[in-house]
């Protein structure tokens, strides 16, 4: 019979992968919570409005690329394609703003997107989310970025570029959009079919386009931050203030626009060149009326999320590293040591020792080579003799020494086992 495949775009994550990933999410965990972001966990499906609200009609995310789907009851149905709409949403279903006004919080998931598949670039895909809601500060902007910037090196990324901008609020932007319109309908005809269209839908997202003739267009275009009203500016000064403060350096894109329509004020994006073509690790920025937008009050925010599969790539430590191999292996040999070793193997789990056996009954060669196969520290020997003996060989695979352990009960075996893979651990140490 024909083998079934995954989707295109959609990947497993497998068991020797896994730890890398739960390496970094551990790294994330500690981080955000020394910086009192909490947990929350939210749906993967919501309604379609959502997303054509929050991120806009006009945005190649809702236009393009999302799964949606009429359900049984009628509903249209969409696998989010990013977290931040859902997370304000959930925000304001369940009243957060009355008891945490300024709420920090932090969600990891997958995300869905139907772009077309390369390299850093899949149809679903994970996210490190963090949103920092109720409060316009340009010091939560500052401490937002300082957070990333720390969690990106504490998992050992370097050559990182952070790049900010500021999109100006409801008040100064449509200036800037108008000024935009008017300039690329001199050139109307030479954008692509695309950008045509963009010109009345929503002006802003060439500066999101990657043809070339495109960009040569805008690189003449009017500049976001030569229409920035007096608080936007100020904003943005103190942010750049407060980042330097903190020490962390960047430039100034004044052409980033980022790729959703809820933004305002601060824009920023990481990228590294180690990525290629699909180089932003990170993207982030405030969203000062998406809670209104999305029936709340009028609270704003700032976040930002980190692709997980673009920053495992850019880890520079090999997957082994990340790997839990097993203490010990427990090579028994016939029936009645078979039996011993069943249970002393799951005694030493419950006491935290990670152990593992082998039940086809073969020899003690290829026992060996199975313990060498799953890396694991130590192998003990247990056969007939040693059941009548009560006394056992524990072998160090790497050293290749070799200790007696005495077996005459299995409550016995696990004491002595243990004092002498915690000895050497800790002297290995
Ligand atoms: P975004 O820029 O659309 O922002 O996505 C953030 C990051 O997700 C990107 O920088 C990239 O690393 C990763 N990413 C996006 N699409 C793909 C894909 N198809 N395959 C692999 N990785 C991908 C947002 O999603 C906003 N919600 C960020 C945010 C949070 N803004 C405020 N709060």
């Amino acid at each position: 019979m024909a083998k079934i495949t995954s989707v295109r775009g959609f990947k497993d994550i497998l068991p020797e992968e896994a730890g890398k990933w739960q390496y970094v999410e551990r790294i994330a965990r500690e981080i955000f919570s020394d910086f009192g972001v909490q947990e929350i966990r939210i749906p993967i499906l919501e309604k379609t409005v959502l997303f054509k609200r929050g991120i806009g009609e006009a945005t190649d995310i809702v236009e393009k690329e999302m799964y949606t789907f009429l359900d049984r009851g009628n509903e249209y149905l969409t696998l989010r394609p990013e977290a931040t709409a859902s997370v304000i949403r959930a925000y304001i279903e369940h009243n957060i703003y009355e008891t945490a006004p300024s709420a920090k919080l932090f969600t990891i998931g997958p995300m869905f997107r139907r772009e077309r598949p390369q390299k850093g670039r899949f149809r679903q895909f994970h996210q490190i989310n963090v949103e920092f809601i109720g409060q316009e500060d340009p010091r939560v902007d500052a401490e937002l970025i300082f957070m990333l910037i720390h969690f990106l090196k504490a998992v050992g990324l370097g050559n990182l570029n952070l790049e900010i901008n500021s999109l100006g609020c409801a008040e100064c932007r449509p200036r800037f959009r108008k000024e935009v319109t008017d300039f690329l309908m001199g050139s109307e005809d030479s954008l692509c079919p695309d950008c045509k269209r963009r010109l009345t839908t929503n002006p802003l997202r060439v500066f999101d386009c990657k043809v070339e003739s495109c960009k040569d267009i805008l690189s003449g275009a009017p500049l976001i931050l030569d229409f920035l009203c007096t608080e936007c500016h100020k904003h943005f000064d103190d942010v750049k203030g407060f980042l330097k403060s903190l020490g962390i350096t960047f430039d100034v894109n004044t052409k980033m626009v980022r790729g959703l329509d809820y933004y305002t004020r601060t824009a920023f994006e990481i990228t590294t060149e180690s990525l290629g073509a699909q180089n932003a690790v990170t993207g982030g920025g405030r969203y000062d009326g998406l809670v209104k937008l999305l029936g709340g009050p009028d609270i704003p925010g700032v976040g930002f999320a980190i692709g997980f599969e673009r920053l495992l790539s850019m880890i520079p430590e090999k997957d082994e590293v990340f790997q839990e191999h097993p203490h010990i292996f427990i090579a028994a040999l016939g029936d009645k040591a078979q039996e011993f070793s069943f249970l002393l193997c799951n005694s030493l789990r419950k006491t935290g020792i990670r152990a593992e056996m082998d039940f086809s009954g073969k020899n003690l060669k290829s026992q060996m080579k199975r313990s060498d196969k799953l890396n694991c520290n130590y192998t003990l020997i247990i056969g007939e003799r040693e059941l009548e003996e009560k006394t056992a060989q524990l072998r160090n695979m790497e050293t290749k020494s070799q200790e007696s352990v005495t077996i005459d009960s299995t409550d016995s075996a696990v004491d002595a086992l243990q004092g002498l893979i915690y000895k050497n651990e800790e002297e290995g140490a």
